[in-house]
This record gives C-alpha cells, structure tokens and sequence, in this order.
C-alpha cells in the first residue's frame, strides 16, 4: 500500500433523478422508463468519493442547498469519512438536480440543474486556502463557477501542488485554468467539442490532444469509454485500452477515472500509470447502476488491474 495522499475536491453536488431506458425519446416522444433510481451525484462530489475509496485522505468545498437533498449529501460525507467544512448550506438556492437517462447500452445523457452548486464564489474556496495549498492534488470539474474553480487552482499552484482539471460538463472557460492544470481529463465529446477534433479514436483523441497542448494544456488524457484512453504529455503519445467489462451504467465512470488517475499520481507521479489506474476505476464503475453506488473501493481496481474479476 502506498503511503496515504491527501485530495482536496472543489466541485458540485447533483441529486441524480435516474431512468433506465431501452432507447432515450426521440423529440415530441415520450417512452416509459425500465428503472428509476435516486442517487447521490455531482461530478465532485463523485470524484471525492471515488479518491477516498481509494484510500485518500478527502476534503471537499461546495455549496448545497438547506434542504433534504443537501442533508443527505452531508450525511454521505460523514459516511465515507470525506471532511465537510468547505461544504456551505446555501439559504436561498437548492442542492443540485440531475436527470441522467441511460440506455439499454449503459450509455448515458444527462441534464443538470446546478442551482446551489453555481453560487460557490470564490471566497468561499479562499476561506480553505490553507487546506488547498496543503493537498497533494486539487481536483477541478466545470460544474461549479469557473472564478471558484481558478480561485483555488492559484492556490494550489503557487504552492507547487498538482491540479487535475475534469472539464466536464464541456464549456468554454478562461485558459488561465487550462495553464494552471497539470493534467486535464477530457471525455471524446468533450475533447471534440474544445478543440474541433472529431474524436472517432485514439489517433484522433491524440490530435485532439496535440491542440489542447497548444493551447497551453500542460498533460492531457483524453477518456475513450470501451477504447479506454490516450495520454499526451511531453514528448510521450500513448494509447491505454480499457479493460473489457459489461456496460450496465457509465454514469460516473469519468469521475472514477479521474479521481484514480489523481490519486496514483499523487502516489507515483507517473501519469501513464495513473491513466492506466483511471482505466481500471472507470472499468470497475460501469458494472453497476447509479453514481455512488458504482464507485469502486481500491481492492476492486487491484483486481481489475491484476486481470481478475472484482469481488466488490
Ligand atoms: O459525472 C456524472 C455526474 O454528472 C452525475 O452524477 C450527475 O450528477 C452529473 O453531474
């Protein structure tokens, strides 16, 4: 076991309101669900689950409303042992919707209503600097005001620590976050749609990279889903496969990656590793229904990555 590293999270929290579907409705359609399911989500808080299961030490900055949904996020964290002092009950927003439709393939889409998520400002992280500048990685998603989100990547980065940037869901945002990041964990659309790259594969996930390094990015991995990913960074250009498992839901499965991929770096600052880390979380994730419930303990990405069927 490695020695423990400590991840500081900055991000949302989504209520995920699921339906399972044969095939998602087409416009004026309307098609009846197989399954419906409430879930805890949100993709930071997701990804500071999914590091602590790891076996990193977890702390989280974020807004929820005072309402049920934000209580039961807070209760989640006690749970899982993740430290909720950043996390602010917002008086006058809710906490965070989500409705991800899956279909019959484990593919999702999702619609997110941010709500309290998008009234994280940035002093609300500055009020964390200390614990921010004290982690050995800061994990970013775009699911929260970029200004809070560039707030704290000075932070870290002035106090030489490592920033991983989930740009998810794709928006445009300032490249001052871009150039703060030591490593941004693009999906294929969400590469495509930053760059303009039609990302049909690695090659062309590798070009999508090749112009996000450009544009100042300093590391890049791009996720591939079934094809698993490529990693672009320096001189080195990579293709990682996924490791062969039944999609039942892929939702979350980019935060499983990411959060792996963040936790082994910090461990062994090797990227192509962590990437490879990232493969066998997101492998492990898709085999269940639901966010929380898919994120796998680190026992079950061992497994995977020794080629065994995880247990749990
Ligand atoms: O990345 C998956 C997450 O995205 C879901 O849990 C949903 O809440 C959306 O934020």
């Amino acid at each position: 076991m490695s020695a423990t590293v400590s991840v500081c999270v900055v991000g949302s929290f989504m209520t995920d309101l699921v339906m399972r579907v044969a095939r998602r409705p087409q416009a004026g359609e309307t098609v009846q669900a197989e399954e419906f399911g409430i879930f805890l989500g949100g993709k930071g808080f997701n990804q500071a689950v999914a590091a602590r299961r790891l076996g990193a030490r977890v702390a989280i900055i974020g807004r929820v409303g005072a309402d049920e949904f934000g209580a039961r996020f807070l209760d989640a964290l006690a749970r899982e042992g993740i430290g909720a002092d950043g996390v602010i009950r917002d008086p006058d927003q809710g906490t965070g919707i989500a409705t991800p439709v899956v279909d019959a393939a484990g593919a999702n889409s999702i619609i997110i209503a941010p709500r309290a998520n998008l009234r994280l400002r940035p002093a609300d992280v500055a009020a964390h600097a200390e614990r921010i500048a004290g982690c050995d990685v800061l994990l970013l998603q775009l699911e929260v005001p970029a200004e809070a989100s560039i707030a704290a990547a000075r932070i870290a980065h002035a106090a030489g620590r490592r920033v991983v940037l989930n740009p998810a869901p794709v928006m445009a945002f300032p490249d001052e976050l871009l150039r703060l990041a030591d490593v941004i964990t693009p999906n294929e659309v969400e590469a495509a749609a930053l760059t303009g790259e039609a990302v049909t594969g690695p090659e062309a996930a590798l070009r999508a990279a090749e112009r996000l390094l450009a544009r100042g990015a300093r590391a890049v991995v791009v996720t591939l889903g079934a094809a698993g990913c490529v990693v672009a960074a320096g001189t080195a250009r990579v293709h990682l496969p996924a490791f062969p498992v039944e999609a039942v839901d892929t939702t979350a499965a980019g935060d499983a990656f990411t959060a792996a991929l963040a936790v082994r770096l910090a461990e062994t600052d090797d990227l192509r590793e962590a990437a490879r880390w990232g493969n066998a979380a997101g492998a492990c994730a898709v085999r269940r229904f639901g966010a929380e419930p898919s994120l796998p303990p680190r026992t079950a990405v061992l497994d995977m990555l020794a080629g065994g069927t995880p247990t749990a």
